[in-house]
């Protein structure tokens, strides 16, 4: 991707780029400042220098066991389980579910918490204000929307959007356990503490679990966390942060 590009898409996060002047220029990346931020610009950290990853053993999050049911499901015949899901007190209150989408040979899978209202209303998730900056945040590491798979932990929208109870996770991971093993993904990248929670089993900081390569399932599927993009517009001041959980996403897929 072109230099231009990366800014445009940057600016379109709500980023701004500076270069650093002088030798280490050359061996550091743009980095990224928040805009309208009054805070002083951070020291540009070599890449390798800022990499922390591959965590200690028994931090891989083991699947859960998909319920025999899900286990056998295809895509279409798992579209039309969550479809009619009564497993838990949100069916009472969605408009409908929201599965997921996006392309189901995809390398890059995206995980958030649960439809928004506008979600529950399109049936789709990540299209309202966070999802504007999702695929913002997606094309400044060089992908479309269309070339990822996004879903959620939660099939329904909590009432006021509220988080999640352990009873609905609990009931509905089931359903992303098996649209995993049916995608195969390269990487997650997972947004969010309430996903990244759920899906590592851990009551960890957010903090804590970013920039650190975590591995999912019996595949071991690397997986990375970063703020969720609803939190960075309410915090803008984060986006910073978030780029530099992108770009560590993006090398972590590229070293395969
Ligand atoms: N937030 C999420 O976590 N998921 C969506 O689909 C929308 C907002």
């Amino acid at each position: 991707m072109s230099s231009t590009l990366r800014k445009e898409y940057l600016a379109a996060m709500g980023l701004e780029t500076w270069s650093l002047r002088g030798p280490a220029a050359a061996a550091s990346e743009p980095v990224a400042a928040p805009l309208n931020e009054s805070a002083p610009a951070v020291a540009a950290v070599p890449r390798e220098a800022a990499r922390r990853d591959e965590v200690a053993p028994g931090d891989a999050a083991a699947p859960r066991e998909a319920a025999p049911r899900e286990a056998a499901y295809d895509w279409p015949q798992l579209r039309e389980r969550v479809a009619a899901c009564t497993r838990c007190g949100l069916c009472a209150t969605r408009t409908q579910t929201v599965f997921g989408v996006g392309n189901l040979q995809a390398e890059w899978l995206v995980v958030g918490e649960a439809p928004g209202a506008e979600e529950d209303r399109q049936g789709e998730p990540f299209v309202g204000r966070a999802g504007q900056l999702l695929n913002a945040m997606l094309r400044a590491i060089g992908l479309k929307r269309e070339q990822v798979y996004i879903a959620n932990v939660l099939k329904c929208r909590p009432p006021h959007n509220r988080d999640p109870v352990p009873a609905e996770t609990m009931e509905c991971l089931p359903f992303l356990d098996r649209q995993i093993a049916l995608l195969k993904p390269r990487i997650m990248l997972v947004v969010g503490r309430i996903a990244a929670q759920n899906l590592l089993r851990t009551d960890a900081t957010l903090g804590s679990l970013r920039q650190r390569v975590h591995r999912f399932g019996a595949s071991d599927v690397p997986l990375v966390v970063t703020y969720h993009p609803a939190y960075l517009l309410r915090s803008p001041a984060e986006k910073r942060k978030a780029w530099e959980d992108l770009k560590f996403a993006r090398e972590v897929f590229a070293r395969g």
